[in-house]
């Protein structure tokens, strides 16, 4: 069963409030939510392994230590995925970004891949699929599938707000696939909206509601 780990790091549970709120308008909902996702990144990052480099100070010679291992790859999930990328970015500036679209078909509501760019040497790195709710999980499984139909093997997934449906069916579906999140709520409403939620992150973020 894959890993749950909510990040509720003060910082980012104070972040979190700022986006719940209502009156938050699109230029702070952005910056909060990039703000959220380099904190994220951070406790995300911790387990990267390092190795042992030689470098020359001013001073000495030393052993200092290197990201070594594999390489991040970060895929958001448009549109609302792509609020998270630039925090993340900040601190892997070196990461690959690929972009996953999707939409529901209306007569059979499956998911429906319209758009789908990965890196060229995303089956070396390590993918974080970006996605800020976590709501039926229906999205984020089926992204996650296309990205291991491309012969992707490690996959994590990075969201603000979850619901315990998306997190059961992104469990059933990927069990190898550890899932980050800011905050686990309630439940969804009839309309599919995370319950308390923050709304729909999409609109919010790009001011489109
Ligand atoms: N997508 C959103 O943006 N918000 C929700 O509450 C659920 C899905």
């Amino acid at each position: 069963m894959s890993n749950v780990i909510v990040m509720d790091h003060p910082l980012i549970q104070h972040k979190v409030a700022i986006l719940r709120n209502k009156e938050t308008g699109s230029k702070e909902f952005r910056e909060i939510v990039e703000e959220i996702s380099m904190l994220m990144c951070y406790e995300a990052t911790r387990n990267l392994t390092l190795e042992d480099i030689e470098v020359e100070t001013p001073v000495a010679k030393t052993t200092a230590k290197a990201i070594a291992g594999k390489k991040l790859g970060i895929v958001p999930i448009l549109r609302a995925g792509l609020g998270m990328v630039d925090g993340m970015l900040n601190l892997v500036p070196a990461a690959k970004v690929g972009h996953v679209g999707l939409y529901r078909d209306p007569d059979t509501l499956n998911p429906v891949e319209y758009y789908c760019k990965l890196p060229i040497d995303a089956i070396e790195r390590d993918i974080f699929v970006l996605d800020p709710m976590l709501a039926t999980g229906g999205s984020a499984a089926s992204a996650i599938q296309f990205i291991k139909d491309k012969g992707v093997t490690k996959i994590h997934l990075m969201c603000l707000i979850a619901a315990p449906e998306g997190v059961k069916k992104v469990q059933e579906e990927h069990p190898d696939v550890d899932i980050y999140i800011a905050a686990l709520d309630e439940r969804l409403n009839e309309h599919g909206y995370i319950v308390p939620g923050l709304g729909d992150a999409g609109d919010r973020l790009y001011g489109t509601k």
